[in-house]
């Protein structure tokens, strides 16, 4: 059983307060993933997480102030991501996870089209060997300069790669609603999401998800169009809610969104 587990940089970090992490969740949710790891010992597991207000922040205040990301934002940025992955597999390991993180700029490339390539068998040998390589939103070289690689293209591309049984999606939300749960009190919570729609583009679709409350549940859907036809099942979940890191990789019942072909 191969499972891909990403963790939104809303979960990790205070997303108002910069360079914060929220070291109680993380501690939570990697007791969570120990568990789930001894309940399923033959269980592969590959963890990306996001880059919140670590990585969200430094990008924006470079293509604010510079307009892209150049060689200093790269490397001011690389920096920013390496401090909250340190913190992140620190914890993981702490609770007895074997993680070792795999910095996505030495492995991924994306190309202009937004299609990437990577080196990704040797996170294969990583797995063969029970490790559990922890990925993130990252820098990366591209065909034009530096670009932001999104830890949920990295999740879908490696579940796609690797033909996961199951790629989960841990957000600060519940899942898909059709409109702003804020906004509207009739929002209808999806418990089933096509992607054919996506591929359809059709305008209903696009409107019915205009809210985006992890800032990129758009995007985390469109990535997937491409991929998920290789992957098992796909799930989008609270991790803020206690013990649904540990249910969702168990496979037990929580209320989430499932994204289908
Ligand atoms: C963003 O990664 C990485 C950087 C900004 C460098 P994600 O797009 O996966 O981050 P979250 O989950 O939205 O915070």
């Amino acid at each position: 059983m191969l499972q891909v587990l990403k963790i939104g940089g809303a979960v990790l970090t205070e997303k108002d307060r910069p360079f914060r992490l929220r070291r109680g969740e993380a501690e939570r949710i990697a007791h969570e993933i120990r568990a789930a790891l001894n309940r399923h010992r033959g269980m592969k597991l590959v963890l990306v997480h996001g880059g919140g207000s670590f990585g969200h922040y430094v990008a924006k205040a470079f293509l604010d102030n510079v307009g892209m990301i150049d060689v200093e934002g790269f490397c001011t940025i690389a920096g920013y991501m390496d401090e909250l992955n340190r913190a992140v597999v620190e914890i993981l390991n702490l609770y007895g996870v074997p993680a070792v993180s795999v910095t996505p700029r030495a492995l991924f490339f994306l190309r202009s089209d937004g299609s990437v390539e990577a080196h990704s068998n040797v996170i294969c040998k990583l797995l063969e060997r029970n490790i559990v390589p922890v990925l993130y939103g990252d820098v990366v070289a591209s065909d034009e300069g530096f670009k932001i690689l999104s830890g949920d293209l990295i999740a879908w591309f490696l579940a796609s790669v690797f033909k996961a049984d199951r790629l989960l999606f841990g957000t600060a939300v519940d899942g898909v609603y059709d409109r702003d749960p804020t906004k509207f009190r009739d929002a209808r919570f999806l418990s089933r999401l096509s992607l054919t729609m996506f591929s359809n583009r059709s305008a209903s679709f696009a409107g019915s998800v205009r809210y985006d409350v992890t800032g990129g549940m758009m995007s985390k859907l469109s990535y997937g169009v491409k991929y998920i036809d290789s992957v098992g099942e796909v799930i989008i979940f609270n991790a803020l809610r206690k013990g649904y890191v540990y249910k969702a990789l168990t496979g037990g019942r929580i209320r989430c969104t499932r994204i289908l072909p």
